[in-house]
């Protein structure tokens, strides 16, 4: 274990103390209603756990309730993208540069030649991702990217949420307008609304915080399975996708944040947050009341709290 000094019962300790300190921020913050299901989600909720790169898990909060990825899905299929086509050639289509706007902005991609989203984890550069994704069908590609997950977590009955994945589609008119401008411009060929569907689908895996850490903690042991040791992200992969992490995966928050927490993270709409702490642990966070950015409002403090305590900052 990472602190040979701490027992596993120190260090549900110290989670249920943070959990105490960050607990009051969830009132300050409000639900992703643009998507209508997640609207009904109660917004106190709050969960962490953590697992440390010999396998263990410790947990505390609101952890056996299942979310949605939303955006942290934006990894996975980037990981499988990136797997299936050269480096080259991804980032011909997606950038490699935050952005400073929200995570659903249209604007930069009219004002910015080439008209390529700026990088993956905004939702015009993942719609971009997923159109890199291979398969025969529609099913296959989504099936590929659920696997990775499936065989990271340890979960082979992670599923899609029905419900979620049907609201997101039902509403999706503005993500629906950055793929149909990113075809007109050639960043992304073939049938929109398939590439759509993929990205919502993809969006729509749900697990809980649990699954969240402990595919974290693949990134943080440079992509190879805690338990079989098989390498499951190759190495230059599982490097990339933590950059991005760092760079671009709070959103217009990554560099406050990564001052204030200064782990890379991933965060989505639906309240989830998954950190990765190179070589120590990986974190999974839920708490679906969120601040002005679409980060879960009590899962930055919790990360805050943690970090400080522990030491977490790679910088
Ligand atoms: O496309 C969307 O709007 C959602 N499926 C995902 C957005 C998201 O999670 C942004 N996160 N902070």
């Amino acid at each position: 274990m990472i602190f040979p000094e701490k027992t596993p019962h120190e260090i549900k300790a110290d989670l249920e103390e943070a959990l105490l300190r960050a607990q009051p921020y969830t009132q300050q913050g409000h639900l992703a209603d643009y998507i209508p299901v997640l609207g009904k989600s109660d917004p106190s909720m709050l969960g962490i756990s953590v697992t440390f790169l010999d396998g263990t898990t410790v947990s505390a909060g609101d952890t056996q309730v299942p979310f949605t990825m939303q955006s942290v899905s934006k990894i996975f299929s980037l990981i499988v993208a990136l797997q299936d086509r050269s480096f080259d050639y991804v980032f011909s289509r997606v950038g490699m540069e935050p952005t400073g706007d929200p995570f659903n902005s249209i604007v930069k991609l009219e004002t910015i030649k080439p008209h390529r989203p700026l990088n993956p984890m905004i939702n015009a550069g993942a719609i971009a991702v997923s159109s890199l994704v291979s398969g025969s069908t529609a099913d296959e590609r989504f099936e590929r990217i659920l696997d990775l997950l499936r065989r990271m977590s340890g979960r082979p009955d992670i599923q899609l949420n029905q419900a979620v994945y049907q609201s997101e589609l039902d509403t999706a008119d503005r993500n629906r307008a950055l793929a149909y401008f990113m075809r007109d411009s050639g960043i992304i060929e073939g049938d929109v609304e398939e590439i759509l569907d993929l990205y919502v689908r993809h969006c729509a895996i749900e697990l809980c915080s649990a699954d969240l850490s402990r595919i974290a903690a693949i990134l943080s042991n440079d992509g190879f399975d805690l338990f079989t040791g098989e390498q499951i992200v190759p190495l230059p992969i599982a490097r990339i996708v933590k950059t991005f992490m760092v760079t671009c995966g709070m959103y217009n928050a990554s560099g406050e944040y990564a001052i204030s927490v200064g782990v890379p993270s991933k965060s989505g709409v639906s309240g989830g947050i998954m950190a990765t702490v190179p070589h120590k642990m990986g974190i999974g966070v839920f708490g679906p009341s969120l601040d002005e950015k679409g980060n879960s409002i009590g899962g930055v403090k919790l990360l805050e709290e943690l970090s400080a305590r522990w030491n977490l900052s790679i910088f």
